[in-house]
């Protein structure tokens, strides 16, 4: 795991946007995992401008989404297939039969996360993953208690989860109780995942996923075993790690990223 301090929100936002615009300029078909969230809107933001400004092309991406409410369908202005629509996807040159979600609508929703599954196996797997952190210390939806070797399943939502998310609905009340994820096994096998957190609320959390012990309580502990995980945060996401002044030295001391610095 290598953690990467920002000045601020801003900065750390516009490195995760260029790490993956260069990925994708290093491989157009890129399959890339995707999340949803207040952090991610400003991520997706910038992707969409350098889309706009500096032609990033997303004509072969591939998309595969980490979760989806049980109960929502891509029309509720609450799903996450309404949100990416919104963010992204209608905004960049990605061809929409590329955008995977899991159906929230599913009948049978075990087969549906089977099928998941089977569908980012059969597009080679992810490439690149893009995480945000619950203040539950969830990846997706994987709640605290989530099996590390999980796979895509539907999980019943943490009291926090409900809790940081239900504002965000007209009604809080309508918010579902459910949500199906990819699971946390599924997100190890990512070939590199890259989690941003910005914010002084996500500072006590970050700290546990990445200093504290591999737990299935954080979830997000879980990328301390993962070959080649980056935690890019700002200065004030970062201010409960122990570790941040050493984090810092590599940061400005290894070569591979002097073209960040
Ligand atoms: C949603 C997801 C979640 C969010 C997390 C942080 O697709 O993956 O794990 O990343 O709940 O949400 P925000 O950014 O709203 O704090």
């Amino acid at each position: 795991m290598e953690v990467i301090i920002q000045r601020d929100r801003v900065a750390a936002t516009i490195l995760v946007a260029q790490l993956v615009a260069r990925e994708l300029q290093m491989k157009p078909s890129l399959v890339l995992g995707l999340a949803t969230g207040r952090t991610m809107e400003t991520l997706y933001a910038e992707l969409v401008r350098m889309h706009v400004e500096d032609d990033l092309d997303f004509s072969l991406c591939r998309t595969f989404n980490l979760d989806e409410y049980v109960g929502l369908g891509p029309d509720h202005p609450n799903s996450y297939r309404h949100f990416m629509e919104d963010n992204l996807f209608s905004k960049v040159n990605i061809d929409s039969r590329n955008t995977h979600l899991p159906d929230g609508l599913a009948g049978n929703l075990a087969a549906e996360c089977v099928a998941y599954e089977q569908r980012i196996t059969e597009a080679g797997g992810i490439d690149l993953q893009i995480l945000g952190i619950g203040e539950a210390g969830h990846i997706g939806f994987n709640e605290p208690l989530s099996a590390l070797r999980s796979r895509t399943r539907a999980k019943a939502l943490a009291p926090l989860t409900l809790q940081q998310n239900a504002p965000l609905f007209p009604n809080p009340g309508d918010m579902p109780t459910r949500g199906i994820t990819m699971g946390v096994g599924t997100i190890l096998e990512s070939r590199r995942c890259i989690l941003l957190a910005t914010g002084r609320h996500k500072a006590s959390i970050i700290a546990k996923a990445v200093e504290g012990p591999i737990t299935s309580m954080v979830t997000a502990s879980a990328l301390q075993l993962h070959p080649k995980c980056q935690v890019i945060v700002d200065e004030a996401a970062s201010c409960d790690l122990q570790g941040r002044e050493y984090y810092r030295w590599i940061f400005d001391n290894e070569p591979e990223w002097e073209p960040f610095r």
